[in-house]
């Protein structure tokens, strides 16, 4: 297994660019042990980066990623998100010491605001900098932003330490690569991929799936390895079967020739003009 490579943040950190998602974990309490050991197993493989959510499950799939992580605390790169109606001055704060307590951390590697909400984001930024003075979170960013959102942001007084959007990108979403993806390539900040495999739906297309038999590899890895090769993406798959999580790792080494692009062009190709960012 080739390892896996990785994204560089606009603070200079390396990331690697094949996380886990956690997103509909948590829902069932029988099946924490699992969804923990799934995580465990992704962590074992290198997969280090963690995406969680106070959302996900009301906090207990930020408690699974708890169980995942203990011991492992410094290995690994921990992602959370505040909802936009704890995005506050103060609610921020709470929540995200919320959000630790069910983690067992002291920090976050990375705190997201998880879509845009009616708080001034002025005040969420004030917050995000006062949890960063205060080593509790050590950098922040957004998600679900699009251009217009992002341009207000940088506007802002600190909007620029922004690390990254995190937002719906996969072979059949590809509505960001008209304006979103260029101005963040633009300005140095790497995105961040979610719902890589389109929430599974995505695997279930016919055309992915004779690619994908061509070239001797699964729907989900050809997904993943498309994603992959732009070099500059984080990419958060959900996978709460082992066997998910084995083949999403072997993703990285799935080569695309110029044929498979091709085809993968010409079967999932991106809107014919600029459309508004879509979400999950
Ligand atoms: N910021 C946001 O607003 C936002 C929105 C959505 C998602 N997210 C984040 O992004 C993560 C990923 O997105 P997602 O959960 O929506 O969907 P996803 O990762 O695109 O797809 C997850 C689904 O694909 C299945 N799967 C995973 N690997 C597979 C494989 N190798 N072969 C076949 N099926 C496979 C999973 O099944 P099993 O679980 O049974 O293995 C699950 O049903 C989330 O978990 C969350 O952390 C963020």
């Amino acid at each position: 297994m080739s390892p896996i490579p990785c994204v560089t943040l606009p603070d200079g950190v390396g990331v690697p660019a094949l996380g886990l998602g956690t997103w509909m974990m948590g829902e069932q309490r029988r099946r924490a042990s699992h969804e923990a050991a799934a995580l465990t197993q992704g962590l074992d493989l290198g997969m280090t980066l963690i995406d969680t959510a106070e959302m996900y499950g009301d906090g207990r799939a930020e408690e699974i990623v708890g169980l995942a992580i203990a011991g492992r605390r410094d290995d690994v790169f921990l992602v959370s998100k505040v909802y936009p109606h704890h995005a506050g001055r103060r609610s921020a704060i709470a929540a995200c010491e919320r959000s630790l307590k069910r983690l067992g951390t002291d920090r976050l590697d990375l705190y997201l605001l998880h879509w845009r909400g009616s708080i001034p984001l002025a005040e969420t930024i004030a917050a995000f900098e006062q949890l960063r003075g205060d080593g509790k979170i050590v950098r922040w960013g957004v998600s679900n932003f699009d251009v217009d959102d992002l341009t207000l942001l940088f506007a802002l007084p600190e909007g620029c330490r922004c690390a990254t959007n995190q937002v719906l990108y996969h072979l059949g979403e590809r509505g960001i690569e008209w304006t979103l993806l260029p101005w963040m390539r633009a300005r140095g900040m790497p995105l961040m991929a979610y719902s890589p495999l389109g929430q599974g739906a995505l695997l279930r297309r016919m055309e992915l799936a004779a690619i994908a038999s061509r070239l001797g590899a699964t729907p989900a890895q050809v997904a993943l390895a498309w994603l992959l090769r732009q070099r500059d993406l984080m990419l958060i798959p959900k996978a709460a079967d082992p066997a998910h999580v084995a083949a999403n790792r072997a993703a990285n080494d799935v080569a695309l020739d110029a044929a498979a692009l091709a085809a993968l062009d010409a079967a999932f190709p991106p809107p014919a003009g600029p459309s508004a960012l879509a979400m999950g």
